[in-house]
């Protein structure tokens, strides 16, 4: 053969593979309201940049009369590119062909992908849209995907991994994205083990697949999914925004961005934003938006767990973790699943070389049964755990309420931070004045002529003493108490301060994080 022809039958084989499971499929993928493998790539990354991997792979399975239906790629788009400038490795599973469903050889051209995300430190996007595991292949698919398991495991907290789901994510196909940095859902998907025939059988349950697994499900229920967004685009777009806060790998710094924020501006607002009543609620997102670079705030778990607000934000350009009791929402108080949601965050930034800063107005850990039995302990320990061994530059403000273990838990001074600060509005006890005054007085408040007023007078006296930062920064254990308004020059001063922070943990294979 001639290299002309050479080059036309590989011109023909291209053309072919572009049409992954045919023009009737990718059909009824737009009918669906979905977009093809391909858009969604030409969406994500910078115009022309896209290299694809693996094209012409095939897969090797002969049963079920699968030997006459072979189709180029396999189901899975693999390749690199950039996206604003930046390099990333990305795979956009196509469910026009087998429904997406995964065979040893799209196995082996993701973990191709996999390995080289890790060699060359960028990150890896996955976008997920498939039947799980290839029925017909048997035990080969459930090894592709171990194989692909493993590479995300190994590849965990080295480079940043996020998965985007945008159609069905069943099966064995949950598991790689559970693994991942960050879940984004687009409406519509869903991602489940076992699906609704399955829990039928089981359960007698009726269940359709977004009751099942849906992106709110997934959103508001499980916190598996990180973001939910209406649209395949608004994902992508995400996807960008996402990228922005976070290095290509461990090894490097967040990106820099010139900030058009004044460093020095004050906000006399927060002077005023911490209410008279030490019950009342306030939104400590406002007291956030009000600190950072105006518009920075790319908030993680939205849905989740809202007693704890979690987020990327700028500070005079620089990328940090926010970390925040939200008095709006159940008084603020750490239970087992904000607990999680915060340890989470703050391990992926500790990670990535993201400074934590850490807003605190904690009332303690949520009482009761369904807590306690529900393991609070062990899950309160993951978030004291993670704030324990994160060496990353950390900076934490009390801006009212911190008891007890919460205190403790949230970024304090003995968990390493570096800059503690607290706003003259601090209350810093073992615990509240009420309980304290119950336990402390019991037999005095019980033997008392007029035990309410006792316990009055005796609440307001503790309140006196300890509703305040004084004790707690005439120990060191706050470094200075600042005034609200100047929260953001005097946070952004402190990040230079330590910004070329070196801390290290003791060498060990790995720490045992109670799981
Ligand atoms: C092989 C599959 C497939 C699969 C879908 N297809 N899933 N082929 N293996 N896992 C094929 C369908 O047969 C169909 O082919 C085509 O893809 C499109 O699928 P439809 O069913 O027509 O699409 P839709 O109605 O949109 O439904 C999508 C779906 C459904 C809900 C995902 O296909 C489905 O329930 N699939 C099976 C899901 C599942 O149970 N997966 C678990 C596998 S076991 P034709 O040619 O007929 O059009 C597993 C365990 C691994 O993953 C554990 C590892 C840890």
């Amino acid at each position: 053969m001639k290299i002309e022809d050479k080059i036309k039958h590989l011109e023909e084989l291209e053309k072919q593979a572009l049409l992954g499971g045919g023009e009737k499929r990718i059909k009824a993928q737009h009918d669906k309201g979905k977009l093809t493998a391909r858009e969604r790539i030409d969406l994500l990354l910078d115009k022309g940049t896209f290299r694809e991997t693996d094209k012409f792979v095939t897969h090797r399975c002969t049963d079920f009369g699968m030997g006459e239906k072979k189709i180029l790629g396999d189901g899975v788009v693999t390749g690199y590119g950039r996206i604003n400038g930046r390099r990333v490795c990305i795979f956009v599973e196509d469910f026009t062909v087998f429904g997406g469903s995964l065979s040893k050889a799209y196995a082996e051209k993701v973990c191709k992908l996999q390995d080289l995300a890790l060699k060359m430190g960028c990150p890896i996007i996955g976008i997920k849209d498939s039947g799980g595991a290839r029925i017909q292949e048997g035990v080969d698919s459930l090894a592709g995907y171990t194989d692909v398991f493993l590479r995300n495991v190994l590849s965990s907290g080295v480079v940043p991994q996020i998965s985007a789901v945008m159609g069905p994510c069943a099966g064995g196909a949950v598991y790689s994205p559970a693994m991942t940095d960050f879940v984004i859902m687009v409406k519509g998907s869903y991602m489940f083990l076992t699906g609704p025939n399955v829990v039928k059988a089981a359960t007698h349950e009726e269940v359709t697949s977004e009751e099942l697994g849906g992106a709110m499900v997934h959103n508001e229920k499980s916190g598996v999914a990180h973001f939910s967004t209406e649209s395949e685009f608004e994902g992508i777009e995400l996807i960008k925004i996402l990228l922005s806060y976070i290095p290509q790998n461990n090894l490097e710094d967040p990106p820099l961005i010139e900030s058009t924020d004044d460093v020095n501006r004050i906000n006399k607002e927060l002077d005023n934003i911490i209410p008279d009543l030490p019950n009342k609620p306030y939104d400590m997102l406002e007291v956030i938006t009000k600190v950072i670079d105006s518009g920075s705030f790319l908030e993680i778990h939205k849905h989740y767990a809202k007693n704890l607000i979690v987020g990327f934000a700028r500070l005079n350009g620089r990328s940090v973790g926010i970390v925040g009791n939200q008095p709006a929402v159940f008084a603020g108080v750490l239970d087992i699943d904000s607990a999680m949601k915060g340890a989470r965050f703050v391990r992926f930034c500790d990670c990535f070389n993201i400074p934590i800063i850490t807003f605190v107005d904690v009332p303690g850990f949520l009482p009761g049964t369904a807590q306690e039995w529900g393991g609070v302990i062990k899950n309160g320990a993951k978030l004291l755990y993670a704030y324990c061994e994160a060496t990353v530059p950390r900076i934490t403000i009390i801006t009212r309420k911190a008891y007890g273990g919460a205190y403790c838990v949230m970024s304090s001074k003995h968990t390493r931070a570096d800059i503690n600060f607290a706003w003259p509005s601090a209350e810093i006890a073992v615990m509240g004045p009420e309980g304290a005054v119950k336990i402390l007085y019991r037999k005095e408040i019980k033997e008392a002529k007029n035990p309410k007023a006792l316990e009055k007078k005796l609440v307001d006296e503790y309140t006196e003493k300890f509703a305040n930062p004084f004790i707690t920064a005439s120990k060191g254990y706050v470094d200075a108490i600042i005034r609200p308004s100047e929260t953001r020059p005097r946070i952004i001063e402190a990040l230079e301060m330590i910004e070329n922070k070196r801390d290290t943990n003791p060498a060990r294979k790995h720490g045992n994080i109670p799981l």
